[in-house]
């Protein structure tokens, strides 16, 4: 190891660059496609140093794609998905047209859903965010009908059995009541779709307005409905680290 460069497996680097899945560069190597420093590697654990060594497939050079990683308040209203308006809805596409990127979002937001979303077109990373085997935590603000009372915050604590099983969520705590609303916030690692408006309604309250203000260490912060910003290196950092993915260049 040198000034700070990791090596990878072929196989990794090979899907960093965008070429195929890791299984399939594994079918590449064995097949003899592959050549590193101009001599075909057959060896499935050989490793990369991504700085210096020129990697072919087929004869032709690879590199790794640049990748983006976005974060965009959703605001209420919008659908999570790219392609123009949809049976009269406006979709994300519209906020995220000077992204040059073909990026993509990483798990949704119900259409009158709003806060954070991380859109990419780095697809392992994306992966790992809506793969529930990663428990990649997310938080959400509820603002719920009613008052919700200690007795039911502590049965939400334990965990409710919805129409696809049980849900539990990692945290609840009350932020505050209001006059006839209540505000929470609540943690799940897990996407089931509707997850939050249906574990709450589950306890007699309905939801009124639902925001998701992190996902994992990355937190929505400033950013004003319909913005979007680059993520920073901290950022990207820590998620990646929460993921469980490593950098394969050390900074
Ligand atoms: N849970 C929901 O009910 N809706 C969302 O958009 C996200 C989580």
């Amino acid at each position: 190891m040198e000034g700070g460069t990791l090596l990878v497996r072929l196989n990794r680097y090979l899907s960093m660059c965008g070429v195929a899945s890791r299984r399939k560069a594994d079918e590449l190597i064995l097949q003899g496609r592959v050549k590193v420093n101009g001599l075909v590697v057959k060896e499935l654990g050989w490793r990369v140093d991504p700085h210096r060594d020129v990697v072919e497939v087929d004869g032709r050079e690879v590199k790794p794609a640049t990748y983006r990683y976005i974060i965009l308040y959703k605001p209420c209203c919008y659908l999570t998905s790219l392609g123009g308006t949809k049976e009269g809805k406006r979709t994300i596409e519209e906020l995220i047209k000077d992204i040059s990127e073909r990026v993509y979002p990483a798990g949704r937001l119900d259409y009158n859903a709003e806060g954070l979303l991380i859109l990419t077109n780095d697809g392992e990373l994306a992966h790992r965010i809506m793969h529930p085997r990663h428990k990649l935590p997310k938080t959400y603000l509820v603002w719920v009908s009613g008052i919700v009372k200690g007795e039911t915050l502590d049965a939400m604590k334990r965990g409710a059995v919805l129409e696809d099983g049980p849900a539990k969520p990692d945290s609840v705590r009350l932020v505050k009541h209001m006059k006839d609303k209540s505000l929470i916030e609540i943690v799940f690692h897990e996407g089931r779709k509707h997850i939050v408006k249906r574990f709450v309604s589950s306890f007699g309250h309905k939801v009124i307005r639902l925001k998701r203000v992190a996902i994992g260490p990355v937190r929505l912060g400033k950013l004003k409905p319909g913005e979007w910003r680059d993520m920073t290196k901290e950022e990207l950092k820590s998620l990646r680290q929460a993921l469980g993915i490593k950098s394969f260049v050390r900074d």
